[in-house]
């Protein structure tokens, strides 16, 4: 029991001390010494009272990343959006949550102007590189949001990340905890080189 505590704790670290601030080599190619593979998403709770959801999928390609899909009408709109994301790592064949559990109002930093809070501008910028349209201030909602059809891109990711296998958690909800969407990713972090980035095998 302790060694996974201290698995948990030494996992936790690593990333927080990856996604601290924008890589020096952000968007640059051919870069990174791993591979990031998206391998499903599921989308919770569904039906959905605020938006009416079109898509909520992936497209596995072989040698190709994953093509994801993601669509939604949302005829409200949101002056505040309250997220909850929390991060996974599986060990010994269960998903065991990190100590990283954020929760933010989102129209805050979405209207907020760059330069505020750097780690907020790194998400934000990455998320922007995949899907332009969803980053926009707030009023958030008052049409249909296609995120259709984009992989996700290395070269936006920190220069390391524990090499292992995923599950992120995101549930956004209104100021009156009705959720507007709520979704887990599963996604396998893999070295590509000789050296092992990996944690799993201690
Ligand atoms: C891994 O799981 C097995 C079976 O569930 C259990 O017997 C074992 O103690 C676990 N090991 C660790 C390090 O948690
Ligand atoms: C959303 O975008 C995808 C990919 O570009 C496209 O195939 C799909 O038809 C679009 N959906 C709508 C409703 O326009
Ligand atoms: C919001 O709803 C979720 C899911 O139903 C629940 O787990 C959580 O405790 C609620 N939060 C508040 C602050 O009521």
């Amino acid at each position: 029991m302790n060694t996974l505590i201290y698995k948990i704790l030494l996992i936790t670290i690593f990333i927080q001390h990856s996604f601290q601030a924008k890589p020096p080599n952000f968007g640059i190619d051919d870069v990174r010494p791993f591979h990031i593979r998206v391998l499903r998403l599921k989308c919770l709770d569904t039906p959905y009272k605020l938006i009416s959801l079109k898509a909520c999928s992936v497209k596995l390609i072989r040698n190709e990343p994953t093509r994801i899909f993601l669509e939604f009408d949302m005829p409200t709109t949101l002056d505040q959006m309250f997220v909850k994301f929390n991060v996974n790592y599986k060990i010994n064949h269960s998903y065991r949550p990190l100590l990283i559990d954020i929760s933010t109002e989102l129209c805050a930093t979405l209207n907020q102007k760059p330069g505020v809070n750097p780690a907020a501008d790194y998400v934000l910028d990455t998320i922007r590189a995949h899907v332009p349209q969803a980053v926009h201030a707030c009023p958030y909602g008052g049409r249909y949001y296609n995120f259709s059809d984009f992989s996700l891109d290395e070269k936006y990711f920190p220069s390391t990340i524990p090499a292992g296998d995923y599950r992120i958690d995101l549930r956004v909800t209104d100021q009156r905890n009705v959720t507007m969407i709520h979704t887990q990713c599963y996604m396998a972090v893999r070295s590509k080189g000789i050296a092992s980035l990996s944690m799993l095998d201690w």
